[in-house]
């Protein structure tokens, strides 16, 4: 007799593992939900929001919120992803996104999301921040018009690398991503591209110098599946294409 806990999501029963949350039990079973701040190997975040679904008739996130026997989820709904849409237009005015000048284009987490719920226009004002592009390291530049704030690079330095590399400073609004050295800048920190913070980024901010425009277009990890089959960075470094 099969006795492994399920709950069931938009009309599929999807088996979880005690304390395995929503979006784990999930992408497990073959079945994609959209995010941005969570990453399997790190612990949850909760802060991008774009997991977003609906259990029970409430929206909650699904990298936070763990699995229980039984739950009603909707994961792929027109209401539900049009809060997603909301939340990635705000993302988007945010920063400066400038998708078809930026060398991540085609392999870019919140650009392959955006295409996922369908988001055309950007809705909101752009906010044209003015922020500075870090290369003062040999192998890597950050650019901060880019970043996200989804503190998988201070995760992934803190958590892997033991390095605590990037920190965030300032509260809503006023966030942004600092580097811990004596200057603030990623030269004077014990920072290296064989780190794990060099590779966790989901959208174009950190980035390895001297290999720009590798992938041809059309080429590009997303140019013929959409992040749905192929998933992230990081499933598709594993060779996972989503499917089971
Ligand atoms: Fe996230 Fe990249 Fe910004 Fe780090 S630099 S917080 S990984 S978006
Ligand atoms: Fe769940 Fe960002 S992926 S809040």
């Amino acid at each position: 007799m099969n006795t492994r806990k399920t709950f069931r999501m938009d009309g599929r029963t999807i088996p979880f593992e005690d304390g395995q949350s929503i979006i784990d039990a999930a992408l497990a079973a073959g079945e994609y939900i959209p995010h941005l701040c969570h990453n399997p190997e790190f612990t949850p975040h909760g802060s991008c929001r774009v997991c977003t679904v609906d259990v029970d008739g409430r929206m909650v996130s699904a990298c936070t919120q763990p699995a229980a026997e039984g739950q009603q989820v909707v994961n792929n709904s027109d209401p539900v992803n049009h809060y997603r849409r909301r939340l990635l237009q705000m993302l988007f005015v945010e920063g400066n996104h400038v998708c078809p000048g930026c060398e991540k284009s085609g392999a870019c987490q919140l650009q392959a999301v955006a295409y996922y719920t369908g988001m055309l226009a950007p809705h909101f004002t752009h906010f044209f921040p003015r922020r500075e592009v870090d290369a003062s390291h040999p192998d890597t530049v950050i650019d901060f018009n880019r970043c996200i704030l989804c503190e998988l690079c201070v995760r992934a330095s803190r958590d892997v690398d033991g390095k605590n590399v990037f920190s965030i400073s300032g509260r809503g609004i006023q966030s942004r991503l600092i580097i811990n050295s004596n200057t603030g800048r990623l030269g004077d920190s014990d920072y290296d591209r064989a780190d794990k913070a060099a590779s966790v980024c989901p959208v174009g901010a950190i980035l390895p110098k001297h290999q720009g425009y590798e992938v041809p277009i059309g080429e590009r990890l997303y140019d013929q599946r959409p992040i749905s089959v192929v998933g992230d960075v990081a499933q598709a470094k594993q060779g996972d294409n989503g499917d089971g």
